[in-house]
């Protein structure tokens, strides 16, 4: 069935109706703040699309349609693989973009269910993020909205999983871009994003650099690994003021202080965009250092076992962390561990309990003797 200018905000779209004589909904996959997200036959190739479509009410019409403008012509432009890939969009009468369909889940159910992650797959889905940032950087493009709902892990037949960045609606192009038009300043100055994922720049509506994403990628870092973004709790303002003032609380894990991988966190959350890494691909090989490290290399007690293993995106970009199969079993390598010299201070603390317990019970026993 097909209903008459159904996509401009005011009709609700339902499984069954048919998008610009060609895409068939079949379920409703995914909201944003936005859009909704179907699961859509394209009638053309009968194969199976995403299709994503402006939420019924939305409080500024011309906004959103802009916003969706701007994504699909952004994400026409990003071919990387740890990006979703455009197949086809209407700005006109019937307003739509058409994704290839992803099976799995977002970073945001995946956190949800398990709280938080294994240290290695929480490096390599940062890595995986920061090879489609890589891209979007060298054109011109910063993302401004990365959050776990906008990472989406693709669970594969053959049972490993892949990372695709989506929702480049509210990205930007940097003024030196090729494809850079003014006119479409119109939100500079107000904050846009979500709070708990904001650099302390974008908090404070301040003009955006590549450095802007690579901060909220230690966000997403932090998180996976801890289980809480650093700055979460409180109003929005709140958040938005400790990510401009509050320093990086330390990593609550004692296996992680002081180890490269909290080193790295602390430099990409600095408040200060040129003191963070130089470009994504720095940070990418920075982290792709600290990777795990097969199973012999090191003590069976400190082995994880992988709940994923990920393909190595595009060959120009700096590795990811090598992750074997599935099967196989990784252990953190040394690069994960806290340094000798802490191991040492914990057994002169543990020798000077055991002689202050000897030391009362002689005590004692003079005393009742
Ligand atoms: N290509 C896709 N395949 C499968 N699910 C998707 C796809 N794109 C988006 N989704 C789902 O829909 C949700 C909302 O999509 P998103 O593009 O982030 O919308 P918004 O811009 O409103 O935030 C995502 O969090 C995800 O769960
Ligand atoms: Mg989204």
């Amino acid at each position: 069935m097909r209903r008459q200018g159904p996509i401009r905000g005011s009709i609700p779209l339902r499984p069954g109706d048919m998008v610009a004589d060609r895409y068939r909904l079949l379920q409703e996959i995914g909201r944003g703040g936005y859009a909704i997200v179907y699961r859509a036959l394209d009638t053309n190739s009968d194969q199976e699309v995403a299709l994503k479509t402006i939420r019924p009410i939305t409080p500024r019409p011309e906004e959103t349609l802009g916003r969706f403008r701007r994504e699909a012509n952004l994400i026409a432009s990003l071919k990387h693989p740890n990006t979703v890939r455009l197949l086809d969009f209407g700005l006109d009468d019937e307003v739509y973009i058409a994704m290839e369909l992803l099976h799995g889940r977002p970073l945001s159910d995946e956190l949800e269910k398990h709280h938080r992650l294994p240290i290695n797959r929480s490096m390599a889905i940062a890595c995986e993020i920061l090879k489609s940032l890589a891209e979007a950087h060298v054109l011109g493009i910063i993302h401004r909205d990365l959050k776990p709902e906008n990472v989406f892990l693709v669970a594969n037949p053959d049972g490993t999983e892949s990372i695709k960045v989506l929702d480049f609606g509210i990205a930007k192009l940097t003024k030196d871009a090729p494809q850079f038009d003014p006119t479409a300043l119109t939100l500079q100055g107000r904050a846009m994003g979500t709070p708990n994922y904001m650099s302390p720049e974008q908090a404070k509506g301040q003009d955006l650099t590549p450095h802007s994403d690579l901060y909220t990628v230690g966000i997403l870092l932090y998180e996976m690994i801890t289980g809480r973004p650093p700055f979460a709790g409180g109003t929005a303002m709140d958040i938005m003021l400790r990510q401009v003032n509050a320093p990086v609380p330390r990593l609550p894990i004692s296996e992680l202080r002081d180890t490269p991988i909290e080193r790295a966190i602390r430099k990409v959350l600095a408040k200060e965009p040129a003191k963070r890494f130089a470009s994504a691909e720095q940070m990418l090989a920075a982290l792709g250092g600290l990777s795990v490290a097969p199973v012999g290399q090191l003590a069976p007690a400190r082995t994880l076992q992988p709940e994923g293993a990920l393909p190595v995106g595009a060959a120009s970009l700096p590795k990811a962390p090598a992750l074997g199969s599935s099967a196989q079993s990784l252990a953190v390598s040394p690069l994960f561990t806290r340094p000798v010299r802490s191991r040492w201070l914990s057994y002169l603390a543990i020798a000077g309990y055991v002689a202050l317990a000897i030391a009362l019970a002689l005590l004692l026993y003079i005393i009742l003797s």
